[in-house]
């Protein structure tokens, strides 16, 4: 069985790229749900019931453990899922927790009360529907004590991305920073908490400045990937790897390569 990623879009290949540097023989099922993309600006319900759906096809692809690419996803529709809806035999794993762990100091799975950490001022940038959730605060709250977060909302920057309008979404995130510095002058550390962002992860630290750390998820989720099939090595197995789309195959599998600078090409899920 292969391990299955999951993005409303291309974002989750930012994922991809670095789980496969990091684990070469692992066959990965990639899916997008281009035809429902953009997810940041849905209802919780809704992101429930679409990433339902495609982790459904994931599954069926072979898949038994998947990790959900996207924040949107993670923060909106994870926990629901983990509590009433993923079968015993399976597993779906977010990209928050790894993230907050490498913020917060922490090494895997430390379950130790919160402390105070190095970052005190913290920019998060996420979707809509992330923001939202509040789920970052809940996560680093269980880790950390006295870390300031201001959240923005960078409305726009995935739509532009996926429609490979990469003017339009360099615009977008300079007036986000830029909005966000208005409540938050000076962060210490800035979080590109959607999957879509690395692909501008230049734009962004040029605007915010050399001086703020940037955290972005693809290489902790690879390690964190790592280390849990070194722990978990039934989930790890033989398989078709693959890229599917619920959206149309050639527009999406130009923008990928595009992106990955590799051919990629996507079938229809
Ligand atoms: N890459 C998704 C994330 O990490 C994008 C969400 C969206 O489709 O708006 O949040």
């Amino acid at each position: 069985m292969a391990v299955g990623i999951f993005d409303s879009g291309l974002g989750g290949l930012t994922v991809l790229d670095a789980v496969q540097q990091r684990l070469p023989d692992v066959p990965f099922v990639y899916l997008a749900d281009s035809a429902h993309a953009p997810y940041g600006v849905r209802t919780a319900d809704d992101i429930f019931d679409l990433t339902c759906a495609a982790v459904t096809r994931l599954f069926e692809a072979g898949c038994n453990l998947v990790i959900l690419a996207c924040n949107t996803a993670s923060a909106a529709a994870l926990r629901r899922m983990q509590e009433s809806w993923i079968p015993g035999d399976k597993r779906v794993l977010g990209v928050f927790v790894p993230l907050i762990e490498a913020m917060t100091e922490r090494q895997w799975g430390d379950n130790s009360p919160p402390r105070e950490v190095g970052v005190k001022h913290v920019a998060l940038f996420a979707t809509p529907a992330t923001v939202a959730s509040r789920a970052f605060q809940r996560e680093l709250a269980f880790r950390a004590i006295g870390v300031d977060v201001e959240a923005q909302a960078c409305g726009g920057v995935v739509d532009a991305i996926e429609d490979g309008d990469m003017i339009l979404a360099e615009a977008l995130v300079r007036s986000h920073v830029d909005a966000l510095r208005r409540k938050l002058p000076q962060p210490d550390a800035a979080i590109l908490g959607c999957t879509h962002y690395p692909l501008m992860q230049d734009t962004f630290q040029d605007a915010l400045g050399a001086e703020v750390r940037v955290f972005s998820q693809a290489r902790l989720v690879a390690d964190s990937l790592a280390d849990y099939l070194d722990r978990h090595p039934t989930m790890l197995g033989a398989g078709e790897a693959g890229f599917l789309t619920t959206g149309d195959p050639r527009r999406v599998s130009d923008r990928a390569t595009q992106f990955l600078r590799r051919r990629i090409v996507f079938d229809a899920a």
